[in-house]
């Protein structure tokens, strides 16, 4: 299953110079296993063409009301209705003012109109056009109607100028339309923390001791989370993934500063998921300047960090629920089921990093889940599969939400 697996997606194309990325953004959505209508407004016409998208979707591609859907009397509104959510990219100054007064007068305005799915818009335009008073004016009036906006970012304009009106990175507007979809989950309205990346313990100015975690595994989880419903904090050490779309984000160095921002963000969370890997040590002494290299063998003293999934059972005990994971090399169940209780997790998610397509840098895992004995949600041991990453996320996460409604009933 792909996370758009079954899902209803109208993508309303307006005209613009940016009306050529949507063709990707279509293609994504169809990838990511949507069902995707293609409404393309009368001056998107002048950018980009119906086969374009047809072949992109397999699908009619919809420019006219009347020739759409000639033998439905209720043509004008049959996308909307059937819609999961509806997406507008990119959106112009002129559709927004359009939607902002309720026009009814082309297929995209219509089905605004007579759609009860949530509604993304990623703007793009001038830097003037966007900062314009009634441009503003409108954002604001689809935004308190709960319109969920994505962008424009700052950045090259096809003017020649640098200004903000550029259309968002299409990664964050497929984001906004999971978030978009997912906002009615099993974890909405509850703030869901999770860790990710490896931390880094400095040695001096440029050096520091770390481990090969990607972040992977913890940015899926924290997507998951946000299409569950979720207000999400993502606390992550430093990877070179881009921020998840639509989570608040904490960026961290060393393990001490993960356990000051988890403990923080933790507070009055309805659950914890740990995918951190976090160094169990630090130099025990940090050199102010670079140290110089010698002949000499080099000996650096470590002292063990202390165990944030720990801290947080002793700060807040079982006021949310803690997943944990447990990377291992060898023996996992034996591991697992120890740090269960020695951390007072709810769940530990162990895999064999040593296994091919299980572990760091990989986009698989293959991971089982270890639950306390007599837990109502779920089998003691559930073993998954080996998956793509943003698969077992899922599922990581929809244990979590069981355990969350069985912990707060
Ligand atoms: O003991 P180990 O590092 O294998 O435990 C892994 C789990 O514990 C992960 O969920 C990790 O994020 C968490 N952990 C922690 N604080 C540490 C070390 C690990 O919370 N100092």
């Amino acid at each position: 299953m792909n996370a758009l697996t079954g899902k209803r997606v109208v993508l309303g194309v307006c005209g613009s110079i940016a009306s050529f990325k949507a063709a990707q953004l279509c293609s994504s959505l169809v990838q990511l296993g949507a069902e995707v209508d293609v409404i393309l407004t009368e001056s998107a016409r002048e950018f980009v063409t119906p086969l374009t998208f047809q072949a992109l979707t397999r699908r009619t591609v919809y420019t006219d009301i009347h020739e759409a859907m000639p033998d439905l009397s209720s043509a004008h509104v049959e996308l909307g209705m059937r819609a999961d959510v509806v997406v507008i990219c990119p959106a112009t100054a002129t559709t927004l003012s359009r939607l902002a007064h309720g026009f009814a007068d082309d297929l995209l305005a219509c089905t605004v109109l007579a759609t009860r799915a949530p509604v993304v818009i990623a703007p793009a335009m001038n830097v003037n056009m966007w900062n314009h008073p009634a441009t503003q004016a409108n954002i604001a009036t689809l935004t308190a109607r709960r319109v969920c906006q994505v962008g424009p970012v700052a950045g090259y304009l096809a003017e020649g100028i640098t200004g903000m009106g550029r259309l968002s990175p299409l990664e964050d507007v497929i984001g906004a339309v999971r978030q978009a979809l997912g906002r009615n989950g099993a974890l909405a309205g509850r703030c869901v923390v999770v860790t990710a990346g490896g931390t880094h313990e400095p040695l001096d100015p440029v050096r520091f001791v770390g481990n090969r975690s990607s972040g992977k595994m913890g940015y899926a989880l924290a997507e998951a989370a946000r299409d569950a419903g979720a207000d999400v904090t993502l606390v992550s050490g430093p990877v070179s993934l881009p921020q998840p779309w639509g989570v608040t984000f904490v960026q961290v160095g060393t393990a001490s500063q993960m356990a000051d921002a988890t403990l923080a963000a933790s507070e009055g969370a309805a659950a914890l998921i740990m995918a951190a890997a976090v160094a169990d040590y630090r130099p025990v002494s940090v050199a102010d300047q670079k140290m110089k290299r010698s002949g000499d063998a080099l000996r650096i003293e470590l002292t063990p960090n202390p165990d944030i999934l720990a801290s947080v059972t002793s700060r807040f005990g079982d006021a949310l629920v803690k997943v944990g994971f447990a990377a291992e090399t060898g023996e996992v169940t034996a591991e697992a089921t120890r740090k269960l209780h020695a951390k007072g997790a709810h769940l530990i998610c162990a895999n064999d990093v040593t296994e091919a397509g299980s572990g760091f840098g990989t986009d698989t895992n293959r991971v089982t889940m270890f639950a306390r004995g007599g837990d109502p949600t779920g089998p003691e041991v559930e073993h998954l599969p080996t998956l793509p990453k943003d698969e077992v996320a899922r599922l990581i996460v929809a244990r979590t939400a069981a355990l969350v409604t069985s912990l707060r009933r």
